[in-house]
């Protein structure tokens, strides 16, 4: 007993000092199952973004099997309701309670940045799937995303205006960490091609309403209004769009692509036709990856589209697994080491998880709204090239 004690007491000042490695002394047994927790909102005014991700990364695991390094894998899934709180709540008893090796998921900026500091104490590799605002990736150095950035997105829409006879913008956008990422990339990019934002616009990110922002749109004529809202919320905003007169009035609406987001898109009928967006994924995205993943992904949740979303949570699954099966089912370091730098064809295009600042590096599209076959997509028509998120620094 005493010595059992002793070896005991040894074997925990090793791991203090730093002399013990995974490898001579494994945190786990080779009978416990490697969990993988995503939170995501499942419930609320953001519900579809969780829907997405959670569906994709079932696909995933049934593509890809459930055993990992002679592990079982468990997909632990959780509903935040998108609020922050919950989000902390819920990290705090994966990582306590049901021991994840990693977190995944996060549907907006606020419930990423509230684990942020749950994946850096407990050194728990935490995969972002969903949230876009730059900065969270520097929340901590856990973190790895696999989703986008909205300076990333938004670039190219900034880019194209100019060239494509718009001259006068408004900007609108939802008033938090995205569009106020959008807000700024868009204003500093169209001003540099030669363009001119007369007015920024912010709409609250809950229970907005666009009446009284798009009759000052109206009323201020300019060529096109630029908007960014979070994925779900575009209809809404279409709807107004049009039933105010804004289209009549020759006003354009050009956007991030989470405002055509595939989720929606077929609902918003001839209104969103020739609406350009710059984004990382489409439905139609012309590839043999994206033609299966979009074939499974509807066969296995049929009358569903999959949209960015999925993407981010199918692509940030690929990147637990590799990663897992390099690091031989360990976590911490170890598997945050072998996720960065990973290098592959995702149904969006090639991506990279960068090594040095653990974003994804992926390619942005300019997409017009079309009708192809009966249904609404985003049909892609130019390519700006593995893009760094333009964002940070
Ligand atoms: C975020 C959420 C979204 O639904 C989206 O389309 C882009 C960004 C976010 O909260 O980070």
């Amino acid at each position: 007993m005493h010595k059992r004690t002793s070896l005991r007491r040894l074997a925990a000042v090793a791991i203090t000092a730093g002399f013990v490695t995974g490898a001579t002394l494994p945190a786990f047994a080779q009978s416990d199952p490697i969990r993988i927790g995503l939170i995501l909102p499942m419930s609320g005014p953001f519900a579809s973004t969780g829907r997405q991700v959670e569906a994709a990364a079932k696909l995933y695991v049934a593509q890809h099997g459930s055993t990992i390094a002679g592990r079982k894998v468990e997909l632990i899934v959780k509903d935040d309701g998108g609020t922050a709180d919950v989000t902390r709540r819920l990290a705090q008893e994966l990582v306590v309670n049901d021991k994840v090796t990693v977190l995944g998921g996060f549907g907006l900026t606020p419930l990423a940045l509230a684990t942020a500091p749950i994946a850096t104490q407990s050194k728990t590799p935490m995969v972002v799937m969903a949230a876009a605002t730059s900065s969270i990736i520097d929340a901590s150095p856990f973190i790895v995303r696999t989703s986008f950035t909205l300076p990333q997105a938004t670039i190219g829409i900034a880019e194209w205006a100019p060239k494509n006879g718009i001259r006068r913008v408004v900007t609108l956008v939802s008033d938090y960490g995205p569009g106020i990422d959008a807000e700024k990339v868009f204003v500093a990019r169209f001003t540099q091609g030669g363009g001119q934002v007369t007015d920024s616009l912010r709409v609250p990110l809950r229970n907005p309403d666009f009446a009284p922002f798009l009759q000052k749109v109206r009323d201020a004529k300019p060529d096109a209004l630029f908007v960014f809202l979070p994925s779900g919320v575009g209809g809404q905003m279409m709807k107004q769009f049009t039933e105010r007169g804004l289209d009549k009035a020759g006003i354009r609406l050009i956007a991030t692509g989470d405002v055509t987001d595939d989720d929606i898109l077929n609902g918003m009928g001839d209104a969103a036709l020739g609406v350009v967006t710059s984004h990382h994924y489409s439905a139609a995205h012309d590839s043999p990856a994206n033609k299966a993943f979009v074939e499974a992904f509807t066969k296995a949740n049929p009358g569903m589209r999959p949209n960015f979303m999925a993407v981010g949570g199918y692509d940030g699954m690929r990147v637990i697994y590799k990663g897992l099966e390099a690091a031989k089912g360990a976590g911490g370091e170890a598997l945050l080491a072998t996720m960065k730098g990973q290098s592959f064809e995702s149904p969006r295009g090639p991506v990279t998880i960068d090594a040095a600042t653990r974003d994804i590096v992926q390619d942005i599209y300019i997409r017009r709204v079309e009708r192809v076959g009966g249904q609404l997509y985003n049909v892609e028509f130019d390519v700006l090239r593995a893009v760094r998120d333009p964002g940070r620094g």
